[in-house]
């Protein structure tokens, strides 16, 4: 009996543990995952902070919370050099290495951390 007990105890275990991982994962929008993965990967947190959140300079811009059509549109005017405000020049290469696939994933994670 305690063997039987145990079994769907374990039996339990899993099935909690599988849903709150499918809930967690559910949650999070497919590209706003590989979104934070291009985020970091291209260097992007090193300016701007963890998520966006905690830009490294006062004049740097926090993006966290930031509207993702908006950010996509900045990333392709920094591409194109047409956006010249301030320190722009730092973001040119930047943009210069995404495609407009990764600019949309990285605009949606941005979109979908807390800040601002
Ligand atoms: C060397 C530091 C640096 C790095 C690395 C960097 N940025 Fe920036 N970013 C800036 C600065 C500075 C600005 C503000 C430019 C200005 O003065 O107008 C900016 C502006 C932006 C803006 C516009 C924000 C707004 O409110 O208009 C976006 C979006 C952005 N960066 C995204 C990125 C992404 C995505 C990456 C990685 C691919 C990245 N940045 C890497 C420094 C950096």
């Amino acid at each position: 009996m305690p063997h039987l007990i145990r079994r769907i105890l374990q039996t339990a275990l899993v099935a909690a543990t599988v849903v709150t991982f499918g809930a967690l994962y559910m949650s999070t929008p497919a590209a706003a995952q590989s979104g934070k993965a291009l985020f970091n990967q291209k260097g992007c947190a090193a300016c701007h902070g963890p998520g966006g959140a905690k830009p490294l300079q006062p004049a740097y811009p926090k993006l966290a919370g930031q509207n993702a059509d908006y950010i996509v549109v900045q990333l392709k005017a920094f591409k194109t050099q047409q956006r010249k405000s301030g320190q722009s020049a730092l973001m040119w290469g930047m943009a210069a290495q995404l495609n407009d696939k990764e600019m949309t994933a990285i605009a949606k994670y941005l979109a979908s951390e807390k800040g601002i």
